[in-house]
């Protein structure tokens, strides 16, 4: 999981699709967020409510948050888990989970 962490974190840092949502979070929440973020998809919806997500990001909605920074968002998740070696059908559904709370990340 802490490879997971390491190698997501300097990729959406490194992304200038969506690094600009970062740039007043500091560090240790940035860590912090990565960790919950990947806790959450990995271990499934149960951890974290719809409110939660919508509380959390709706700032981010007021900024301009939209589809496709969470494309650009579960893309660079599928770059990680590949990069890590697992399989395809895990990515898949990985990345179905993160879907999920698309429209309440979106406040819609
Ligand atoms: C795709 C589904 C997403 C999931 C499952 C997710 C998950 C999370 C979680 C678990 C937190 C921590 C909430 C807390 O403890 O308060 C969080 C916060 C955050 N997320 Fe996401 N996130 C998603 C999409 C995005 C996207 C697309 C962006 C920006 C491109 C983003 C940027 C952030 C930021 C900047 C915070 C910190 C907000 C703050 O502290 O003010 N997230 N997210």
């Amino acid at each position: 999981m802490d490879a997971a962490v390491d190698i997501f974190y300097r990729k959406v840092l490194g992304d200038a699709r969506i690094s600009s949502f970062f740039d007043d979070i500091d560090m240790e929440r940035q860590a912090a967020k990565q960790k919950a973020f990947l806790t959450m998809v990995m271990g499934g919806p149960a951890h974290y409510t719809g409110r939660d997500m919508r509380t959390s990001h709706a700032r981010l909605v007021k900024s301009g948050l939209n589809d496709s920074h969470v494309d650009a968002v579960i893309e660079l998740l599928a770059a990680t888990l590949k990069e890590l070696g697992v399989a395809d059908s895990d990515i898949a559904e990985v990345g179905a989970l993160a879907n999920s709370v698309r429209n309440d990340v979106l406040s819609r």
